[in-house]
Protein backbone atom coordinates (compact mmCIF):
# COMPACT_ATOMS: atom_id res chain seq x y z
CA UNK A 1 0.00 0.00 0.00
CA UNK A 2 1.36 3.48 -0.87
CA UNK A 3 0.51 5.40 2.23
CA UNK A 4 -2.88 6.51 4.10
CA UNK A 5 -5.17 8.86 2.71
CA UNK A 6 -6.43 10.31 6.19
CA UNK A 7 -9.12 13.11 6.47
CA UNK A 8 -9.30 15.37 9.78
CA UNK A 9 -13.00 16.38 10.96
CA UNK A 10 -13.01 19.77 12.34
CA UNK A 11 -11.78 23.24 11.70
CA UNK A 12 -10.00 24.00 15.12
CA UNK A 13 -6.28 24.37 16.75
CA UNK A 14 -6.58 20.32 17.75
CA UNK A 15 -7.55 19.45 14.19
CA UNK A 16 -4.95 21.89 12.88
CA UNK A 17 -2.41 19.96 15.62
CA UNK A 18 -3.65 16.09 14.20
CA UNK A 19 -3.07 17.38 10.60
CA UNK A 20 -0.15 18.94 11.50
CA UNK A 21 1.33 16.01 12.86
CA UNK A 22 -0.39 13.51 10.12
CA UNK A 23 1.35 15.25 7.08
CA UNK A 24 5.03 14.85 8.89
CA UNK A 25 4.68 11.22 8.78
CA UNK A 26 5.83 7.77 6.25
CA UNK A 27 3.07 6.64 6.50
CA UNK A 28 0.90 8.81 5.65
CA UNK A 29 0.37 9.60 1.73
CA UNK A 30 -2.36 12.66 1.77
CA UNK A 31 -4.17 14.83 4.80
CA UNK A 32 -7.52 16.46 3.92
CA UNK A 33 -9.28 18.35 6.27
CA UNK A 34 -13.51 19.53 6.20
CA UNK A 35 -14.11 22.66 6.62
CA UNK A 36 -10.67 23.17 8.11
CA UNK A 37 -9.07 26.40 8.33
CA UNK A 38 -6.97 28.68 5.98
CA UNK A 39 -3.58 28.09 8.50
CA UNK A 40 -4.11 24.01 7.41
CA UNK A 41 -3.18 24.89 4.01
CA UNK A 42 0.27 24.45 4.04
CA UNK A 43 -0.11 20.63 5.72
CA UNK A 44 -3.38 20.06 4.62
CA UNK A 45 -6.43 19.72 1.59
CA UNK A 46 -8.77 22.03 2.98
CA UNK A 47 -12.62 21.83 2.16
CA UNK A 48 -13.88 24.59 3.66
CA UNK A 49 -17.36 23.58 2.23
CA UNK A 50 -17.94 20.60 4.20
CA UNK A 51 -18.75 21.30 7.54
CA UNK A 52 -18.62 19.28 10.25
CA UNK A 53 -22.69 18.16 10.53
CA UNK A 54 -22.63 17.53 6.57
CA UNK A 55 -22.56 13.93 6.73
CA UNK A 56 -23.21 13.53 3.11
CA UNK A 57 -20.45 15.83 2.24
CA UNK A 58 -18.27 13.74 4.22
CA UNK A 59 -18.98 10.72 2.80
CA UNK A 60 -18.89 12.10 -0.67
CA UNK A 61 -15.37 13.06 -0.13
CA UNK A 62 -14.30 10.21 1.47
CA UNK A 63 -15.38 8.23 -1.94
CA UNK A 64 -13.93 11.12 -4.07
CA UNK A 65 -10.60 11.07 -2.71
CA UNK A 66 -10.63 7.13 -1.30
CA UNK A 67 -10.04 8.24 1.93
CA UNK A 68 -8.64 5.43 4.25
CA UNK A 69 -9.39 6.51 7.69
CA UNK A 70 -11.47 9.61 9.16
CA UNK A 71 -10.20 11.15 12.63
CA UNK A 72 -12.93 13.30 13.55
CA UNK A 73 -11.87 16.17 16.14
CA UNK A 74 -15.44 17.04 18.13
CA UNK A 75 -18.18 15.56 19.78
CA UNK A 76 -20.72 16.75 18.83
CA UNK A 77 -20.82 14.70 15.18
CA UNK A 78 -19.82 12.00 17.03
CA UNK A 79 -22.79 12.31 19.68
CA UNK A 80 -25.09 12.97 16.23
CA UNK A 81 -24.04 9.43 14.56
CA UNK A 82 -21.19 10.71 11.67
CA UNK A 83 -19.19 7.77 13.41
CA UNK A 84 -22.10 5.12 12.67
CA UNK A 85 -22.81 6.55 9.41
CA UNK A 86 -19.01 6.48 8.77
CA UNK A 87 -19.27 2.45 9.73
CA UNK A 88 -21.77 1.51 7.52
CA UNK A 89 -19.82 3.37 4.42
CA UNK A 90 -17.10 0.51 5.34
CA UNK A 91 -14.80 3.42 6.31
CA UNK A 92 -12.53 3.29 9.22
CA UNK A 93 -13.33 6.46 11.62
CA UNK A 94 -11.22 7.17 14.72
CA UNK A 95 -14.26 8.40 16.93
CA UNK A 96 -17.00 6.52 18.95
CA UNK A 97 -20.46 5.54 17.46
CA UNK A 98 -23.37 7.86 19.31
CA UNK A 99 -24.09 5.47 21.51
CA UNK A 100 -20.49 4.85 22.79
CA UNK A 101 -20.34 9.17 22.77
CA UNK A 102 -22.93 9.09 25.18
CA UNK A 103 -20.18 8.65 27.96
CA UNK A 104 -19.80 12.80 26.83
CA UNK A 105 -23.34 13.34 25.71
CA UNK A 106 -25.12 12.24 29.21
CA UNK A 107 -23.55 12.97 32.79
CA UNK A 108 -25.62 10.41 33.79
CA UNK A 109 -24.89 7.99 31.71
CA UNK A 110 -21.12 8.44 32.22
CA UNK A 111 -22.01 7.84 36.25
CA UNK A 112 -23.85 4.89 35.90
CA UNK A 113 -20.80 3.56 33.75
CA UNK A 114 -18.34 4.44 36.18
CA UNK A 115 -21.00 2.86 38.74
CA UNK A 116 -20.97 -0.29 37.13
CA UNK A 117 -17.93 -0.39 36.29
CA UNK A 118 -16.18 0.78 40.16
CA UNK A 119 -14.05 3.18 38.26
CA UNK A 120 -13.56 5.91 40.94
CA UNK A 121 -15.92 9.08 40.91
CA UNK A 122 -17.48 11.67 43.27
CA UNK A 123 -20.16 10.82 45.20
CA UNK A 124 -23.65 12.06 43.54
CA UNK A 125 -26.74 10.97 41.58
CA UNK A 126 -28.78 11.71 38.42
CA UNK A 127 -32.26 12.95 38.99
CA UNK A 128 -35.09 14.24 36.31
CA UNK A 129 -37.23 16.42 39.10
CA UNK A 130 -36.50 18.68 41.21
CA UNK A 131 -37.56 17.93 44.52
CA UNK A 132 -35.64 14.96 44.46
CA UNK A 133 -32.39 16.61 43.51
CA UNK A 134 -33.03 19.16 46.31
CA UNK A 135 -33.63 16.86 48.67
CA UNK A 136 -30.62 14.96 47.78
CA UNK A 137 -28.70 18.03 47.65
CA UNK A 138 -29.26 18.51 51.29
CA UNK A 139 -27.83 15.18 52.28
CA UNK A 140 -24.77 14.81 50.73
CA UNK A 141 -23.12 18.30 52.24
CA UNK A 142 -21.38 21.60 50.96
CA UNK A 143 -19.38 22.71 48.63
CA UNK A 144 -21.58 20.75 45.95
CA UNK A 145 -21.65 20.45 42.31
CA UNK A 146 -24.79 20.66 40.21
CA UNK A 147 -24.48 19.63 36.11
CA UNK A 148 -26.58 19.48 33.18
CA UNK A 149 -26.89 16.08 32.07
CA UNK A 150 -26.24 16.68 28.60
CA UNK A 151 -23.89 19.16 25.67
CA UNK A 152 -23.72 22.79 27.36
CA UNK A 153 -21.09 24.28 25.89
CA UNK A 154 -18.82 24.07 29.11
CA UNK A 155 -21.04 26.15 31.02
CA UNK A 156 -23.78 23.09 32.16
CA UNK A 157 -21.74 23.04 35.72
CA UNK A 158 -22.32 25.20 38.94
CA UNK A 159 -20.24 24.89 42.31
CA UNK A 160 -22.76 25.91 45.04
CA UNK A 161 -20.93 26.86 48.58
CA UNK A 162 -25.02 27.06 49.66
CA UNK A 163 -27.95 25.14 49.28
CA UNK A 164 -30.09 28.03 48.02
CA UNK A 165 -26.94 28.56 45.18
CA UNK A 166 -27.96 24.78 44.66
CA UNK A 167 -31.62 24.73 44.92
CA UNK A 168 -31.37 28.05 41.85
CA UNK A 169 -28.93 25.69 39.83
CA UNK A 170 -31.60 22.88 39.74
CA UNK A 171 -34.71 24.72 39.03
CA UNK A 172 -33.04 27.13 36.27
CA UNK A 173 -32.15 23.64 34.72
CA UNK A 174 -34.42 21.41 35.24
CA UNK A 175 -37.78 24.06 35.73
CA UNK A 176 -36.86 27.09 33.59
CA UNK A 177 -35.19 25.50 30.85
CA UNK A 178 -31.58 27.23 31.17
CA UNK A 179 -30.01 24.33 28.88
CA UNK A 180 -32.71 23.26 26.75
CA UNK A 181 -32.70 19.76 26.78
CA UNK A 182 -29.24 19.47 27.64
CA UNK A 183 -30.74 19.92 31.24
CA UNK A 184 -33.62 17.50 31.22
CA UNK A 185 -31.73 15.94 34.00
CA UNK A 186 -28.91 17.11 36.42
CA UNK A 187 -26.25 15.30 38.03
CA UNK A 188 -25.82 16.77 42.10
CA UNK A 189 -22.41 15.33 43.04
CA UNK A 190 -19.69 16.32 45.74
CA UNK A 191 -17.50 18.53 45.49
CA UNK A 192 -13.77 17.38 45.36
CA UNK A 193 -10.75 18.89 45.99
CA UNK A 194 -7.43 18.70 44.20
CA UNK A 195 -5.67 19.81 41.13
CA UNK A 196 -7.29 18.39 38.05
CA UNK A 197 -5.75 16.35 35.22
CA UNK A 198 -6.47 15.26 31.70
CA UNK A 199 -5.52 11.70 30.40
CA UNK A 200 -6.45 10.80 27.82
CA UNK A 201 -6.46 6.93 26.15
CA UNK A 202 -6.61 5.80 22.35
CA UNK A 203 -9.38 2.90 22.35
CA UNK A 204 -9.99 0.33 20.39
CA UNK A 205 -13.10 -1.10 21.96
CA UNK A 206 -11.10 -3.01 24.60
CA UNK A 207 -7.38 -2.24 24.86
CA UNK A 208 -6.76 1.68 25.69
CA UNK A 209 -2.96 3.32 24.99
CA UNK A 210 -1.97 6.16 27.03
CA UNK A 211 -0.90 9.72 25.81
CA UNK A 212 0.81 11.86 28.55
CA UNK A 213 -1.07 13.61 30.64
CA UNK A 214 -2.25 17.27 30.01
CA UNK A 215 -3.21 20.14 32.34
CA UNK A 216 -5.54 22.34 31.14
CA UNK A 217 -6.92 26.09 32.08
CA UNK A 218 -10.44 27.03 31.41
CA UNK A 219 -11.10 29.90 33.21
CA UNK A 220 -10.21 33.36 31.50
CA UNK A 221 -8.00 34.93 34.09
CA UNK A 222 -4.84 34.01 35.57
CA UNK A 223 -5.20 31.83 39.16
CA UNK A 224 -8.54 29.72 37.26
CA UNK A 225 -10.57 33.06 37.69
CA UNK A 226 -13.21 34.48 35.54
CA UNK A 227 -15.59 33.14 33.25
CA UNK A 228 -15.26 29.63 31.82
CA UNK A 229 -13.86 29.55 28.27
CA UNK A 230 -13.25 26.60 25.74
CA UNK A 231 -9.96 26.34 27.32
CA UNK A 232 -7.00 29.08 27.39
CA UNK A 233 -4.13 26.48 27.54
CA UNK A 234 -2.52 23.53 28.58
CA UNK A 235 0.85 22.25 29.36
CA UNK A 236 2.73 18.80 29.51
CA UNK A 237 4.01 16.58 31.34
CA UNK A 238 2.35 17.55 35.24
CA UNK A 239 4.87 17.39 38.01
CA UNK A 240 1.92 15.97 39.89
CA UNK A 241 1.03 12.98 37.45
CA UNK A 242 4.28 11.87 35.87
CA UNK A 243 4.04 9.72 33.01
CA UNK A 244 5.09 6.89 34.34
CA UNK A 245 2.29 6.85 36.31
CA UNK A 246 -0.06 6.68 33.23
CA UNK A 247 -0.03 2.92 33.35
CA UNK A 248 -1.96 2.54 37.17
CA UNK A 249 -5.03 4.76 35.56
CA UNK A 250 -5.29 2.85 32.55
CA UNK A 251 -6.14 0.29 34.77
CA UNK A 252 -8.18 2.03 37.19
CA UNK A 253 -10.69 3.60 34.76
CA UNK A 254 -10.06 3.04 30.96
CA UNK A 255 -9.78 -0.57 30.81
CA UNK A 256 -12.79 -1.09 33.29
CA UNK A 257 -14.87 1.36 31.57
CA UNK A 258 -13.71 -0.29 27.76
CA UNK A 259 -15.14 -3.95 29.02
CA UNK A 260 -18.30 -2.80 30.63
CA UNK A 261 -19.16 -0.91 27.27
CA UNK A 262 -18.25 -3.52 25.40
CA UNK A 263 -20.38 -5.82 27.47
CA UNK A 264 -23.41 -3.53 26.94
CA UNK A 265 -22.40 -4.16 23.00
CA UNK A 266 -21.37 -0.01 22.23
CA UNK A 267 -17.72 -0.88 22.23
CA UNK A 268 -15.33 2.55 22.70
CA UNK A 269 -13.20 3.53 19.89
CA UNK A 270 -11.42 6.78 19.64
CA UNK A 271 -10.00 9.09 22.06
CA UNK A 272 -11.70 8.83 25.42
CA UNK A 273 -10.60 11.90 27.51
CA UNK A 274 -10.84 11.38 30.99
CA UNK A 275 -11.37 14.70 33.48
CA UNK A 276 -10.06 13.54 36.32
CA UNK A 277 -9.14 15.48 39.90
CA UNK A 278 -6.02 14.39 42.03
CA UNK A 279 -7.74 14.05 45.48
CA UNK A 280 -5.60 13.07 48.13
CA UNK A 281 -7.64 9.36 48.44
CA UNK A 282 -6.41 9.05 44.34
CA UNK A 283 -7.50 9.89 41.07
CA UNK A 284 -11.47 10.22 40.67
CA UNK A 285 -13.18 10.72 37.24
CA UNK A 286 -15.02 13.97 36.95
CA UNK A 287 -16.04 13.26 33.08
CA UNK A 288 -15.66 11.47 29.96
CA UNK A 289 -14.86 13.28 26.58
CA UNK A 290 -14.94 11.34 23.86
CA UNK A 291 -12.45 13.04 21.20
CA UNK A 292 -9.06 14.91 21.70
CA UNK A 293 -9.17 17.46 24.21
CA UNK A 294 -8.61 21.12 23.00
CA UNK A 295 -5.65 22.51 23.88
CA UNK A 296 -4.39 19.49 25.43
CA UNK A 297 -3.82 17.74 21.86
CA UNK A 298 -1.51 21.01 21.39
CA UNK A 299 0.23 20.24 24.11
CA UNK A 300 0.54 16.60 23.46
CA UNK A 301 1.12 15.69 20.17
CA UNK A 302 4.34 17.56 19.85
CA UNK A 303 5.86 15.51 22.77
CA UNK A 304 5.20 12.06 20.57
CA UNK A 305 7.96 10.90 19.35
CA UNK A 306 6.75 7.65 17.31
CA UNK A 307 3.92 8.18 14.38
CA UNK A 308 0.44 8.90 15.17
CA UNK A 309 -1.32 7.57 11.79
CA UNK A 310 -0.84 3.76 13.01
CA UNK A 311 -2.72 4.16 16.19
CA UNK A 312 -5.56 6.35 15.05
CA UNK A 313 -5.78 3.06 12.46
CA UNK A 314 -5.45 0.14 14.78
CA UNK A 315 -7.86 1.72 17.24
CA UNK A 316 -10.60 2.39 14.38
CA UNK A 317 -10.05 -1.15 13.12
CA UNK A 318 -10.18 -2.55 16.70
CA UNK A 319 -6.26 -3.96 16.47
CA UNK A 320 -4.30 -1.82 19.08
CA UNK A 321 -3.71 -5.54 21.13
CA UNK A 322 0.03 -5.98 20.71
CA UNK A 323 1.13 -2.53 19.41
CA UNK A 324 3.27 -1.22 22.10
CA UNK A 325 2.72 1.63 24.86
CA UNK A 326 2.60 5.29 23.51
CA UNK A 327 6.02 6.19 23.97
CA UNK A 328 6.90 9.78 25.25
CA UNK A 329 9.71 12.24 24.71
CA UNK A 330 10.90 14.02 27.72
CA UNK A 331 10.72 17.59 27.01
CA UNK A 332 8.12 19.30 27.68
CA UNK A 333 5.02 21.42 25.82
CA UNK A 334 3.70 25.11 26.74
CA UNK A 335 0.33 25.71 24.41
CA UNK A 336 -1.56 28.95 24.92
CA UNK A 337 -4.03 30.62 23.62
CA UNK A 338 -4.59 33.76 21.88
CA UNK A 339 -8.29 34.72 22.10
CA UNK A 340 -10.24 37.54 20.14
CA UNK A 341 -11.11 40.61 22.62
CA UNK A 342 -14.34 40.14 23.94
CA UNK A 343 -13.73 36.28 24.40
CA UNK A 344 -15.78 34.41 25.67
CA UNK A 345 -19.05 36.29 25.77
CA UNK A 346 -18.61 38.33 22.34
CA UNK A 347 -15.99 37.81 20.53
CA UNK A 348 -14.95 40.28 18.15
CA UNK A 349 -14.01 39.59 14.48
CA UNK A 350 -11.85 40.56 11.48
CA UNK A 351 -8.80 42.22 13.16
CA UNK A 352 -5.91 41.36 10.93
CA UNK A 353 -3.14 39.00 12.24
CA UNK A 354 0.54 39.60 11.96
CA UNK A 355 3.54 37.62 13.21
CA UNK A 356 2.99 33.94 12.59
CA UNK A 357 6.41 33.68 10.60
CA UNK A 358 8.30 35.45 13.21
CA UNK A 359 6.22 33.17 15.80
CA UNK A 360 7.39 30.17 13.98
CA UNK A 361 10.98 31.31 13.28
CA UNK A 362 11.42 31.47 17.43
CA UNK A 363 10.34 27.33 17.36
CA UNK A 364 7.35 27.52 17.98
CA UNK A 365 4.36 25.87 16.83
CA UNK A 366 1.42 27.83 15.70
CA UNK A 367 -2.12 26.20 15.20
CA UNK A 368 -5.16 28.21 13.69
CA UNK A 369 -8.68 27.97 15.15
CA UNK A 370 -10.54 31.17 14.63
CA UNK A 371 -8.96 32.94 11.68
CA UNK A 372 -10.06 33.24 7.77
CA UNK A 373 -8.94 35.12 4.97
CA UNK A 374 -10.75 38.54 4.25
CA UNK A 375 -11.66 39.58 0.55
CA UNK A 376 -8.08 40.93 0.25
CA UNK A 377 -6.37 37.81 1.03
CA UNK A 378 -5.49 39.31 4.96
CA UNK A 379 -5.40 36.91 7.84
CA UNK A 380 -8.07 38.06 10.03
CA UNK A 381 -9.71 36.96 13.31
CA UNK A 382 -12.77 34.69 13.00
CA UNK A 383 -13.89 33.30 16.15
CA UNK A 384 -12.93 33.59 19.96
CA UNK A 385 -10.06 31.27 20.09
CA UNK A 386 -8.00 32.66 17.59
CA UNK A 387 -4.40 30.72 17.42
CA UNK A 388 -2.79 28.37 19.95
CA UNK A 389 1.51 29.03 20.16
CA UNK A 390 3.04 25.90 21.67
CA UNK A 391 6.42 26.37 23.14
CA UNK A 392 8.96 23.45 23.79
CA UNK A 393 11.68 22.88 26.29
CA UNK A 394 13.43 20.83 28.44
CA UNK A 395 11.34 21.10 31.26
CA UNK A 396 8.35 23.77 31.51
CA UNK A 397 9.87 27.01 32.82
CA UNK A 398 11.19 26.77 29.31
CA UNK A 399 9.29 25.82 27.24
CA UNK A 400 6.75 28.28 28.88
CA UNK A 401 9.32 31.21 27.82
CA UNK A 402 9.64 29.60 24.40
CA UNK A 403 5.47 29.82 24.38
CA UNK A 404 5.23 33.05 25.66
CA UNK A 405 7.93 34.78 23.77
CA UNK A 406 6.74 33.50 20.01
CA UNK A 407 3.28 34.51 21.60
CA UNK A 408 4.47 38.20 22.16
CA UNK A 409 5.51 37.75 18.41
CA UNK A 410 1.83 37.53 17.22
CA UNK A 411 -0.43 40.34 16.83
CA UNK A 412 -4.20 41.57 16.77
CA UNK A 413 -5.98 44.19 18.15
CA UNK A 414 -7.35 42.88 21.61
CA UNK A 415 -4.89 40.26 21.90
CA UNK A 416 -5.54 38.16 25.29
CA UNK A 417 -3.14 35.58 26.63
CA UNK A 418 -3.44 34.58 29.86
CA UNK A 419 0.29 34.61 31.85
CA UNK A 420 0.40 32.08 33.90
CA UNK A 421 0.47 28.65 32.02
CA UNK A 422 2.98 26.60 31.97
CA UNK A 423 4.03 28.59 35.19
CA UNK A 424 4.27 25.61 37.56
CA UNK A 425 6.06 26.62 40.37
CA UNK A 426 3.43 29.57 41.30
CA UNK A 427 0.76 27.27 40.81
CA UNK A 428 1.97 24.04 42.72
CA UNK A 429 2.76 26.78 45.16
CA UNK A 430 -1.04 27.98 45.50
N1 LIG B 1 -17.27 16.87 41.79
C1 LIG B 1 -16.54 17.95 41.54
N2 LIG B 1 -15.72 18.49 42.48
C2 LIG B 1 -15.00 19.59 42.25
N3 LIG B 1 -15.01 20.27 41.08
C3 LIG B 1 -15.78 19.79 40.08
C4 LIG B 1 -16.58 18.61 40.25
N4 LIG B 1 -17.22 18.38 39.09
C5 LIG B 1 -16.84 19.35 38.24
N5 LIG B 1 -15.99 20.20 38.82
C6 LIG B 1 -15.37 21.41 38.23
O1 LIG B 1 -16.18 21.86 37.15
C7 LIG B 1 -15.47 21.75 35.91
C8 LIG B 1 -16.41 21.33 34.81
O2 LIG B 1 -16.97 20.09 35.13
P1 LIG B 1 -17.00 18.90 34.09
O3 LIG B 1 -17.66 17.74 34.74
O4 LIG B 1 -15.63 18.71 33.55
O5 LIG B 1 -18.02 19.42 32.98
P2 LIG B 1 -17.86 20.20 31.60
O6 LIG B 1 -16.43 20.11 31.18
O7 LIG B 1 -18.78 19.47 30.72
O8 LIG B 1 -18.32 21.59 31.88
C9 LIG B 1 -14.35 20.77 36.18
O9 LIG B 1 -13.25 20.97 35.32
C10 LIG B 1 -14.03 21.07 37.63
O10 LIG B 1 -13.22 22.25 37.73
MG1 LIG C 1 -14.67 19.34 31.70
Amino acid sequence: MSGLRVLVVGSGAREHALAWRLATEDGVARVLVAPGNPLMAPVADVRPDVRTDDFDGIVALHRAERIDLVVVGPEAPLVAGLADRLASEGVACFGPSAAAAQLEGSKAFAREICRAAVVPMAMGRAFASARGAIEYAAEIGLPLVVKADGLAGGKGVTICATLGEAERAIREALEDGRFGAAGASVVVERFLTGREASVIAICDGTTALALPAARDHKQLHEGDRGPNTGGMGAYSPLPDLADTRLQEIVGQVFEPVLAHMASRGTPFRGALFAGLILTADGPRVLEFNVRLGDPETQAILPRLPGPLAPVLLAAATGSLMGLPPISTMADSTVALTLAAAGYPTAPRTGDEIRGIDDARAARALVFGAGVARDDQGVLVTAGGRVLTVVGRGSDLAEAADAAYEAAARIDFAGKIVRRDIGRVAAELAA
